[in-house]
């Protein structure tokens, strides 16, 4: 199955360059835009991508926006999103590994293309290692749909 890829005008130029480091590798990818550097908003992108890849349309995205900050926010927003701003391999391992995410997000202006590249690399490469992190994201679940505990004393 292809990996989902999104970004914003400020990740533009480093979205491109992961698709072509994954098609380069033989990986199938799923260009959800943008498709040039003019100025859009970043959760228009990852929307239609977050909505995918919570479907089961991908089994991983990756959206880059100018710091990563925007779209992870709005990635986790969407049931079933676990997204993850990584700026390190051992985060992007971990990431997978511990927090099962779904999507990795990137901050074109925060990390170089090298680094960025890796980073990509360690999060497809590692895989959801269950057992107590199991437990801890059926925790996450029960907030999402909403579960609460009294704040009174
Ligand atoms: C766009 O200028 C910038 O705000 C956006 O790419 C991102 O960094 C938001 O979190």
């Amino acid at each position: 199955m292809a990996i989902a890829l999104g970004s914003d005008h400020a990740g533009f130029a480093l979205k491109k360059l992961i698709g072509e480091h994954l098609e380069a590798k033989g990986m199938e990818v799923a260009d959800f835009g943008t498709f040039s550097e003019s100025s859009v908003d970043y959760p228009d992108i990852a929307l239609p991508l977050i909505a995918a890849v919570a479907a089961g349309d991908y089994p991983l995205g990756i959206l880059v926006c100018g710091t990563g900050i925007g779209m992870t926010i709005a990635a986790n927003k969407y049931p079933g999103i676990r997204a993850a701003l990584c700026g390190d391999t051992f985060s992007a391992r971990c990431a997978r590994e511990h927090n099962d995410a779904n999507i990795l997000t990137l901050g074109a202006r925060v990390v170089g293309p090298g680094l960025a590249l890796a980073i990509v690399d360690a999060f497809l490469e590692s895989s959801f290692q269950g057992g107590r992190h199991q437990r801890r994201l059926e925790k996450i679940a029960f907030i999402e749909r909403g579960g609460r505990i009294s704040t009174s004393p």
